[in-house]
């Protein structure tokens, strides 16, 4: 199994050249420390490190300049501004020496943020921003060392100590470079190059309904590890009532080494040993004692994996989740996903997408207790570890998805392999987040044979790295008139066939000028045997703005309230309906939705708005929900 994922990474990292290379020539060779083969270092928000987060200097380079010069050559030093000097010095000490940057004296923004909030004049800025800072290796340091950011958004160039290091392209997921052998004693000096600008050929193309935070979004962190170490492990209850485990070691020591498997809470310890190339998989009947994992019972076990000097520690919830025809099962029982959809953006009238816990929990708070939901569809990219660790904490089931949406360049082998390898990092951090039952590979993408064939190889993938979740894709639906003139709608989608649960995106009567009084008489004609959810529904209300009239205005509180229960009433009749996640909690930043009075760059379907005021239809759902848990 690891080694799949690794081929898998390996092919993807090696096709997935930076796509907006493609806008600049890419200097000739950017000279990459020889990285091996990406690190995992899975579950590594539970190892020990030195956090990086806080004052880093930056520098806005919006012509790309640090990495091409004026023809697409190898840039000259006055630009590089990663180069380990003291520029100010250098030019006092030799008035030959020119440089056109100095991170050392640039302004100083704390990380993990987006620029966009830094200052308002990089508000609506996308391109290439430089970030530096310096920071002390750990006295006598031993072992092994690297740095792992939990996200840059959208391609990251990393350097330290004057020295090109890696570079990765995706928003939303981590990504990690050994640095041991170019650690030294005292500061050590990191520049990061982040480039926020989409182009026809990145995942998400450049057209989305979410504002594009460009940054370190998440914690940068040096993280220690013994010379042999667990890189990757994955423990979980299988569907035959094991706990199985597969674990790989990376270093000197990883062929033949022992390794073991401790569960304390379940008096579980599995010894075994790795194989020639360090892998391990290992199964045992999984104790009587296992409380399974569910919304209403989160059970987490402390779970080890020991070998050598490493000890890879994570927080483990034992559940099963699978569907039989309609259904949806969680430990063998049928139920129904309660659900929201929810971007990654903090409540607040100035996001920057920084996902602290606390923010997490003011958002899931809102969807377990305020509207007795069990489900919560984390749209449209990976979002941070804090709120997947969150919803296991809490017992919230996710539908976790990769930016695969709208119009995506099927034909660019680039963009298939940046997919594939957003789908298999994303699967690797989380597969032992036993909150996440759905990986969906897109959303609402236009039907094409390219299309098809390039989220039918997304869905391939993600049945070789877990084979214990369920897949699934947002799709279109086709609409026509019955012989009763009312209207049919129907899910043609050909990739329907290929997934778990088939999923929908409707907007009858608000992006159609169906009266809300007519839902009722809406018939859908969906896959039989498959569990149906309905991956979004929903109406703008600006908080705040009534409309007292019969037919309420759109975009007043009163619209929204009657555009729930009057969709709540049209699903709620469809036989193989097994769950939903309207369209959304929380307002979020779009700047396609400029309508002055009422959206100002908000997209405004939140249940709440961003500063979490409830509208009324958040108690319509609530009450939904609340009859549903009986
Ligand atoms: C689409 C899309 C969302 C978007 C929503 C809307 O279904 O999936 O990303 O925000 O509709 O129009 O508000």
């Amino acid at each position: 199994m690891a080694r799949i994922i690794r081929r898998l990474i390996a092919a993807a990292m090696v096709c997935a050249a930076p796509a907006m290379a493609q806008q600049v020539a890419p200097p000739p060779t950017l000279p990459l420390a020889t990285v091996k083969t990406s690190p995992l270092l899975v579950s590594a928000d539970m190892r020990d490190g030195l956090d990086l987060s806080g004052p880093w200097h930056y520098s806005i380079d919006p012509f790309r300049a640090g990495l091409a010069g004026f023809h697409g050559e190898m840039p000259g030093d006055s630009q590089l501004r990663y180069l380990d000097l003291d520029v100010a010095k250098a030019m006092k000490d030799d008035n030959r020496a020119m440089y056109e940057f100095d991170m050392a004296r640039s302004p100083v923004t704390t990380l993990p943020s987006s620029w966009l909030t830094e200052a308002p004049d990089l508000r609506y800025y996308q391109g290439l921003m430089w970030y530096q800072r310096t920071f002390a290796a750990p006295a006598n340091h031993k072992g092994r060392y690297f740095l792992r950011f939990g996200a840059a958004n959208y391609a990251t160039f990393v350097y330290l100590n004057g020295k090109a290091i890696g570079r990765h392209e995706g928003g939303f997921t981590p990504f990690a470079f050994e640095v041991t052998n170019l650690l030294r004693d005292g500061d050590n000096q990191i520049t990061v190059g982040v480039d926020s600008q989409a182009t026809e050929a990145t995942v998400p193309p450049p057209v989305t309904d979410w504002e594009n935070y460009g940054g370190i979004t998440r914690p940068v962190r040096l993280i220690a590890t013994p010379d042999t170490y667990v890189d990757d492990a994955w423990v979980r209850l299988t569907r035959d009532g094991k706990i199985a485990v597969d674990a790989h070691l990376d270093g000197a020591q990883a062929a033949n080494h022992a390794i073991r498997l401790k569960i304390a809470g379940l008096g579980l310890d599995l010894a075994g040993t790795t194989d020639a190339k360090g892998d391990w998989r290992a199964t045992v009947a999984a104790p009587r004692a296992l409380i399974r994992w569910s919304p209403e019972q989160p059970k987490l076990y402390d779970v080890s994996i020991s070998s050598g000097d490493d000890q890879w520690r994570d927080r483990i919830g034992f559940r099963t989740i699978e569907v039989r025809g309609p259904d949806v099962l969680l430990n063998g029982k049928p139920l129904f996903l309660r659900g929201i959809s929810l971007h990654e953006e903090e409540l607040g009238t100035d996001p920057t997408r920084a996902m602290t816990p606390a923010a997490a929990r003011a958002l899931l708070s809102e969807i377990k207790d305020g509207l007795h939901g069990n489900y919560v569809r984390l749209a449209h990219y990976p979002h941070s570890e804090v709120m997947t660790r969150l919803a296991d904490e809490m017992g919230i089931i996710v539908w976790s998805e990769v930016p695969v949406y709208w119009r995506v360049a099927w034909s660019n082998p680039d963009t298939l392999a940046t997919a594939r390898n957003m789908v298999a990092e994303n699967i690797i951090r989380d597969r032992n987040r036993a909150s996440i039952a759905i990986w969906s590979v897109a959303n609402e993408t236009p039907v094409t044979d390219a299309r098809n064939t390039f989220l039918r190889t997304l869905v391939s993938d993600v049945r070789k790295l877990d084979d214990t979740r369920l897949v699934s894709a947002a799709l279109l639906t086709e609409r026509s008139q019955g012989p009763d003139g009312k209207p049919v709608i129907a899910m043609a989608d050909p990739l329907a066939d290929a997934l778990d649960v088939v999923a929908i995106n409707t907007y009858f009567g608000w992006y159609t000028p169906d009266r809300l009084d007519d839902l009722a008489s809406f018939s859908f004609r969906v896959p039989a045997n498959k569990p149906l959810i309905f991956s979004e529904f929903g109406a703008d209300a600006k908080a705040g703005f009534h409309d007292p009239r019969a037919l309420p205005e759109k975009f007043s509180e009163e619209y929204q309230a009657e555009f729930y229960r009057k969709t709540l009433g049209m699903v709620d009749r469809i036989p193989t309906l097994r769950g939903m996640s309207p369209w959304i909690l929380k307002d979020f930043r779009s700047p396609r939705r400029q309508n002055p009075e009422f959206q100002q760059g908000w997209n405004r379907k939140g249940l709440i708005s961003e500063t979490g005021q409830r509208k009324q239809a958040f108690a319509v759902l609530a009450g939904y929900y609340e009859g549903k848990e009986r």
